[in-house]
């Protein structure tokens, strides 16, 4: 007989024999029978074992515990109405047991696939990943991860793009992280790099003529890790020859437009663009949360030559005096400015002012500091209602844009103001190409070294680095980024141009990109690409918190892995065979 899957059994089953394998899930005497719960991975279904008409198969199974993994042959019979349970897809149905042995015992365990979360120790969970992943939780959010990557697979074929795996021992490639090295037995003393995303080889892939290439890609990074990061992740890295920015933003819209329906959400295409010097100035941040508005309002006009010295002040110096205005805040207590203001003191501004309409106009919080006209103005351009509190920043421009940034995110979630349910998808384009590096005294890359200057800023390149924008865009969801990508530069001149500009001399870009430069040589079309976050995409589609709880055997913020132990010490006849000597030193446990 084949095997039945316990959890897609109906009423409609009623009457039929069942093989059924599976793990015993709970167990329970009633009036001398005994009820269980088989669990597959297709759900739970009930067994009835009845020792009067089936001794063997109560036999076998009086022996087996919580865990074990069983063997039940019987028949499909409907419950009685009373014992009908409507929250199981089974509840109307259960399996008498005819015939039952156990497959494999289990000894107690650290901690059932039900106990709540927050009675087990992380380190515990993980360590025990295998029975972690028993969880209804962790394996659908398996299995939908299963289906957003195989709809994605479909999508990108369909439309013409070709999968191709590229190496993974391979060199370094410019993501702004630690590279993890491998260090190579056949040249002592060399090492292969992992892959920080597979940019160069899918430039190299256009340069080869294969127009469209899609990768389900595992990229290695060396750094800080938190919540929305892991040393090991998986990007959908998507490159095209002859695109626009336009058709690559359609190309994810409809790929989006694909994957969310699974999870009911239904985006709304096309999505709203914004640059990022928009971004900044209107919401604070280049990976905007539009759930909500709280938009940021430029007050420095206006206010900058008041009678306030706190904004002359700021303003003589070069800052800015920006604000924004929450609706039906204004009784918001002194402790709440003050966390607020505490907030805006981290990121570097003096603190925060506000300004109040409790009902007879606008009041600013230090009295008679600005005139009637002034506060007027203030309150017009801050559209404050009745009712309503601004909170003005003045600080040097970068800080008051941080400071309100971080507060619009903070006040929308203390005042309920995060629509719930709403996704708002947004294309932050036009990024700097260049930050400067203080500690390096350097340009450096905002995205990676190939992106291209828009056209029109090139002469910007000799003059004013740092004004030059980026074809370089970011795709947000609800402030967190999904995915990101540029418009390559596939000009060999003006490629070298920038190796220079980051501080790398012609030998160096040699040794490190020789190989680009040179394929740029033969008829490198133009190209560009994106390449989304697929660990984050399923995190946001599943609602879930944390990347470990869509990556199956994910690492602890320390990067190790609690159920391997890895990274773990190797012998001293492996290390002599790769010719490296390790400095002595204590070897840490693989920790949280
Ligand atoms: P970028 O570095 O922006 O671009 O990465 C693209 C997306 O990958 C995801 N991501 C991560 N996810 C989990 N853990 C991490 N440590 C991590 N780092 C990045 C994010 C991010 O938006 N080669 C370029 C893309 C291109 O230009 O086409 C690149 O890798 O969701």
């Amino acid at each position: 007989m084949k095997r039945q899957a316990a959890g897609n059994l109906r009423k409609e089953d009623e009457g039929r024999r069942v093989l059924l394998r599976g793990w015993l899930h709970r167990r329970r005497p009633h009036g001398g029978l005994t009820f269980l719960n088989l669990r597959d991975r297709s759900g739970i279904v009930q067994v009835v074992v009845r020792p009067a008409e089936n001794p063997a198969a109560a036999e076998a199974l009086e022996a087996a515990r919580l865990e074990w993994v069983i063997e039940v042959t019987g028949t499909v019979a409907a419950r009685s109405a009373a014992a009908v349970n409507s929250e199981m897809k089974t509840g109307e149905i259960e399996v008498v047991a005819e015939e039952a042995r156990v497959l494999s015992p289990a000894e107690p365990l650290p901690f059932g696939p039900e106990t709540p979360v927050d009675e087990v120790a992380e380190e515990t969970r993980l360590r025990f990943r295998y029975l972690d992943l028993r969880r209804a939780e962790l394996q659908r959010n398996l299995l939908l991860r299963d289906r957003i990557t195989l709809e994605t697979r479909n999508y990108f074929h369909e439309n013409g793009f070709v999968h191709i795996e590229t190496p993974i021992l391979t060199r370094s490639t410019p993501e702004g992280a630690r590279d993890y090295l491998v260090p190579s037995r056949e040249r002592m003393g060399a090492f292969y790099a992992l892959p920080q995303s597979p940019q160069i080889f899918k430039q190299i892939l256009m340069v080869s003529g294969l127009e469209r290439y899609v990768q389900i890609a595992r990229c290695f990074r060396d750094e800080d890790l938190r919540a929305d990061r892991q040393p090991e992740f998986t990007q959908v890295d998507v490159e095209m020859s002859f695109p626009s920015e336009e058709e690559i933003f359609e190309l994810v819209e409809g790929l989006f437009s694909r994957v969310f329906p699974i999870v009911g959400v239904e985006p709304q295409a096309p999505f709203r663009r914004l640059t990022y010097a928009e971004a900044m100035t209107r919401y604070g941040s280049d990976r905007p949360d539009l759930r909500f508005g709280l938009e940021i309002r430029d007050l420095t006009e206006g206010l900058g030559a008041s009678g306030f010295r706190g904004f002359r002040a700021t303003v003589e110096d070069g800052g800015v005096i920006r604000a924004f205005s929450v609706p039906g805040a204004a009784g918001a207590s002194r402790k709440a400015v003050e966390g607020w203001a505490d907030i805006a003191r981290a990121l570097g501004a003096a603190g925060v002012l506000t300004l109040r309409n409790r009902g007879d106009g606008p009041e600013f919080q230090v009295r008679e500091a600005l005139s009637e006209s002034e506060l007027r103005w203030a309150a017009e351009r801050l559209e404050l209602g009745e009712g309503d509190l601004a909170l003005i920043v003045a600080a040097p421009d970068t800080t008051a844009t941080s400071a309100l940034g971080e507060l619009r995110g903070r006040v929308a979630e203390q005042h309920g103001l995060v629509g719930e349910g709403s996704q708002e998808f947004v294309w932050v384009t036009r990024f700097p190409l260049f930050e400067w590096d203080g500690d390096a005294e350097r340009w450096s890359s905002c995205h990676h070294p190939f992106t291209a200057p828009l056209p029109e800023d090139v002469p910007l390149l000799a003059s004013d680095p740092g004004a030059v924008r980026a074809q370089a865009y970011d795709i947000v969801l609800n402030g967190a980024e999904l995915g990101g990508g540029s418009i390559r530069i596939h000009e060999r001149p003006l490629q070298e141009r920038i190796f220079k500009l980051l501080g790398m001399e012609t030998e160096e870009a040699r040794a490190r990109f020789g190989f680009l430069l040179d394929a740029l040589r033969y008829g490198a079309p133009p190209h560009g690409g994106v390449a989304l976050g697929l660990d984050r995409l399923v995190m946001m589609m599943t609602g879930a918190e944390s990347l470990r709880d869509v990556i199956a055997f994910p690492k602890t913020t320390s990067a190790s892995c609690l159920m391997t132990e890895a990274p773990s010490t190797v012998d001293r006849g492996q290390l002599e065979e790769l010719g490296i000597q390790v400095t002595p030193g204590p070897v840490s446990e693989p920790s949280e």
